[in-house]
């Protein structure tokens, strides 16, 4: 594997529901993530983020783990409804106390916090007043920001302010896999869409306004595409698949540049977008000028690509994957070229530093006789992919760093503690940890990246 510079930031990656538990703790009250969990079927197996992997009640057990890859940053996220249990208004101190340990042990160790402020556990409070189809929930999102900057702003100098959003306003509001299980027409979706970019645009003002030197980004998700072949033809229909064809059907809320356009250059884009953008809400110009803030770097969660090649007519066409491709446990298509030409790509159109904030593989791990956790095609994933991603490094792409998703098995959402994504394996009834194979593989790699003259 080629180099990577000495400054890369090498990371791992949670988020709060999926590792926190203590649900009920210290005042916080219920997000979505807890009410739909308790809906039929909603969850594999009735499983739900009660207890999770129980990181309230570890956070020096976790802190260790974590600095002892040798990583410089970690990237989490917050509960929203920890630190203001009324979504709005009074602020739980216990909550934020926690949060401050955490962001205190970190950097005890070296370790760089970097926090997510929304990563999909909506309070239930603001749910039942319209959630983000309420015209005030960009100002609620604004507040929350204001209260944690208020906080950890003195402490926490990377910012991301959304988790996928295409997660949370696609599968959440409109094909009703995530919380809060809504399936709304369109119209509403694209609502919740333009709501959610504005709350984008509030948060990153107010964290400007608490400090000038935090660096702010944000975590979106989205279709890669890669070229079949290196030829410019293939490699535009790549980029055209990336940012200018409205993915079909339901998967429309999967677009890059749906989101990121707006972000970025101001206004929602056009072309093959026309019907969707013709359903947006009426929105005054200031709206785009408020998503539209100066942001510091792109964030970019790549876990699969779509392999893409030019038809005769030059237009983008899907190609099949080969007979026994290989999947993870997701079903997702291990397509690592998509570590090279998604910040590539991204790169090139929005023309700012991208990092990897999540990337990383389920796969069939258990403790064995002996105590070891051999996880060896997570190993082999995570190779592949560093690969690509070194090679865009050498190719002058502006990526600077990687996160990995997870540090610890936790819960996948829909599918509960059906999927294991960690480096330390978790058992869910005891809490016990116990570092993969993976662990030592990353933790090995991060080192020989870190010493110099190697
Ligand atoms: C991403 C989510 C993250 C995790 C991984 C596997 O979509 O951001 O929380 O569930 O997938």
């Amino acid at each position: 594997m080629s180099r990577f510079p000495e400054n890369f930031v090498w990371g791992v990656a949670s988020s709060a529901y999926q590792i926190e538990g203590a649900a009920a703790a210290d005042g916080r009250s219920p997000s979505v993530w807890d009410t739909a969990s308790t809906r039929d079927g909603f969850v594999s197996d009735h499983h739900s983020g009660a207890s999770a992997c129980d990181s309230y009640n570890r956070v020096d057990e976790d802190a260790d783990l974590i600095a002892g890859l040798g990583v410089n940053a970690s990237r989490f996220s917050l509960s929203w409804s920890r630190i203001l249990p009324e979504g709005l208004g009074k602020i739980n101190h216990a909550g934020l106390d926690y949060y401050d340990r955490v962001v205190d042990a970190l950097l005890a160790r070296g370790v760089e916090p970097w926090v997510t402020l929304f990563h999909w556990d909506y309070p239930h409070v603001l749910y039942e007043l319209g959630g983000w189809m309420n015209e005030d929930s960009p100002q609620w999102f604004a507040e929350y920001t204001r209260v944690v900057a208020d906080r950890l702003g003195d402490r926490v100098k990377h910012w991301m302010t959304l988790n996928e959003p295409q997660c949370f306003v696609g599968l959440g509001h409109s094909i009703g896999e995530h919380a809060p299980g809504l399936k709304l027409p369109r119209r509403d979706v694209l609502v919740v869409l333009h709501r959610s970019l504005l709350a984008h645009g509030l948060s990153v003002q107010a964290l400007r306004a608490n400090a000038d030197d935090h660096k702010i980004g944000w975590a979106p998700v989205g279709v890669t595409a890669y070229p079949d072949t290196e030829s410019p033809e293939d490699i535009e229909a790549a980029r055209r698949f990336m940012f200018e064809r409205c993915p079909p059907g339901d998967a429309w809320s999967f677009s890059n540049s749906l989101y990121a356009d707006p972000v970025i250059f101001g206004r929602y884009p056009n072309s093959s977008y026309g019907p969707v953008v013709a359903e947006l809400p009426a929105h005054p110009a200031s709206d785009l000028e408020t998503i539209n803030q100066p942001i510091d770097f792109y964030g970019v969660n790549i876990y699969q690509g779509t392999r893409v090649r030019a038809d005769d007519d030059g237009n983008p066409e899907i190609v099949p994957p080969p007979a026994g491709q290989p999947r993870t446990m997701m079903d997702w298509p291990v397509t690592p070229e998509a570590l090279y030409w998604g910040p590539r790509l991204l790169a090139e159109r929005y023309k700012l530093p991208v990092y990897i904030t999540e990337n990383g593989c389920a796969t069939t791990d258990w403790v064995s006789l002996d105590g070891a956790v051999r996880d060896p095609a997570r190993i082999d994933y995570v190779d592949r992919h560093l690969r690509q991603l070194a090679r865009a490094v050498d190719d002058g792409v502006d990526v600077r760093g990687y996160f990995h998703w997870s540090i610890l098995d936790n819960f996948e959402w829909a599918y509960g503690y059906t999927k294991r994504f960690g480096l330390v394996h978790v058992d869910f009834d005891t809490g016990q940890r116990t570092p993969k194979d993976s662990y030592n593989w990353y933790r090995m790699l991060i080192s020989s990246h870190q010493s110099v003259g190697s």
